[in-house]
């Protein structure tokens, strides 16, 4: 019977906007034990994987813990260490790094980690560029094609040995065979990379591939290569058509649609009743200071918001010039409702625009099922309002009530990311 899988997205102190002021969030952004914790709770919850977003800029206006953040597949090796079974996924960019590196550091880590590593691919944004000695960061569309050729050398690296190409016979003193090595060689628009890789074939063969675009571009890379795909979703009948229209992409491409599992966000407020959840969210609600919510508001609009009169509406918008799709969805919404800008922020974007949850375990996990069974979604990336209550509360009540439903499992039955997943192991792809 096909089960949903979880993801728990990582954040210190919680996704509430608010989170770390909470009175019982860890605010410590960078304790490993902290982290440490969370994976410890995921893993008792049977989570597929736990993922570590990651963005290369720091903003001096933040009131955010989770602006500061450990360098992620530093932090994945500390937690492969002390978790057995969860998957580890971390982003790395493709506009900042070189092929070698990212496939020499997944490997790395699938190796350290018993076949457990997931690569996010992302392709960054302006504001991280200047960190890199680049004025001006290539435009969009160029970007997701640099990201194409990245993912392509990085595969091809992670294939230049076989399988059964390491001997290492203290006796003969055959230490690998050769015909079992295809040096890359590659030669692009973008990369020149030689290879081989200075590293075997790792457990998993190909560390699990992750994508999180929603544009043309995002989603035809995540529809070509992700075996799972994050995104936001706040409605079933918008899940269902992005689901939907990737796995088409997916088909599209030649690939198996059971092989790119859709993972839409979620954020959880569990109570035992449902007033107790409300005066959880309550609270939460309460910590969100003005200056945070207006720098939110302008980062998931795409628009500089920060000196907006919070007791007015928004300010009147060309929505063919809002720079992003989510833009124009909080921009609609809050003029049909007509919100404040306080009301916008406070409504639409504490949890970065994913969905919330607000209930009891029976209520989060009805609505759980309700995406999955009918094709809105593969699995969900859990946000815990704040952590750890947010990530105990589910792992310890929806969590049961889901496995009552037999809808996620009870136990792990491999100890591999692929194997939570479902996904097939690559042969190394020849030539
Ligand atoms: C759950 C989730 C996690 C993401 N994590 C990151 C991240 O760690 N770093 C990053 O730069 N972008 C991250 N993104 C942003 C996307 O990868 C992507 O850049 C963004 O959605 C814009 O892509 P588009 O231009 O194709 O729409 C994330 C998005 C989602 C939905």
């Amino acid at each position: 019977m096909r089960q949903m899988k979880l993801g728990l997205f990582l954040a210190p102190g919680g996704h509430h906007m608010a989170a770390w002021r909470h009175p019982e969030a860890y605010p410590d952004g960078v304790s490993v034990k902290t982290y440490l914790r969370f994976a410890e709770i995921a893993e008792r919850g049977c989570f597929d994987l736990l993922f570590v977003a990651d963005v290369f800029s720091f903003s001096p206006r933040a009131k955010r813990v989770d602006a500061f953040r450990l360098e992620p597949l530093t932090l994945l090796s500390a937690l492969a260490m002390t978790t057995s079974k969860i998957g580890l996924v971390a982003t790395a960019t493709t506009s900042f790094n070189e092929p070698y590196n990212v496939a020499r550091k997944f490997a790395s880590l699938d190796h350290i980690s018993g076949g457990r590593a997931g690569w996010n691919i992302v392709t960054s944004s302006a504001n991280e560029a200047p960190n890199f000695g680049i004025d001006e960061l290539s435009e969009h569309a160029e970007r997701y094609r640099r990201a194409d050729e990245f993912t392509q050398v990085v595969r091809g690296l992670w294939d230049c040995f076989e399988d059964d190409a390491v001997i290492i016979d203290k006796k003969s003193g055959a230490f690998f065979e050769p015909s079992r090595l295809r040096v890359l060689n590659h030669e692009g628009k973008y990369f020149k990379v030689r290879g081989p890789l200075s590293l075997p074939r790792s457990p998993q063969g190909n560390p699990v591939l992750v994508q999180a675009g929603s544009s043309e571009d995002g989603k035809n890379l995540a529809s070509k290569y992700a075996e799972v795909i994050f995104t936001i979703q706040r409605d079933l009948e918008s899940a269902r058509a992005f689901t939907r229209d990737i796995k088409e992409r997916v088909i599209s491409f030649g690939r198996n649609p059971a092989h790119a599992l859709v993972m839409p966000g979620v954020l959880p407020i569990v109570g035992r009743t449902r007033q107790e959840a409300q005066d959880k969210y309550e609270l939460l609600q309460s910590f969100i200071h003005t200056e945070a919510g207006l720098l939110q508001l302008s980062r998931s609009m795409g628009v500089d918001l920060t000196g907006a009169d919070v007791d007015k509406p928004l300010p009147d918008m060309d929505i063919a010039k809002l720079p992003q799709s989510r833009s124009v969805s909080i921009y609609q919404q809050s003029k049909r409702e007509n919100m404040t800008v306080r009301e916008t922020y406070e409504k639409l974007v504490v949890s970065k625009g994913h969905r919330q949850l607000i209930g009891t375990p029976g209520d989060i996990a009805d609505s759980l099922q309700e995406w999955f069974e009918n094709d809105g979604a593969d699995g969900f990336n859990i946000m815990p309002p704040f952590t750890p209550g947010g990530l105990t509360d589910f792992v310890d009540h929806v969590v049961p009530e889901l496995q009552r439903r037999k809808l996620f499992r009870t136990h792990y039955e491999g100890s591999m990311l692929r194997d939570h997943l479902g996904l097939p192991r690559p042969a190394a792809r020849a030539g």
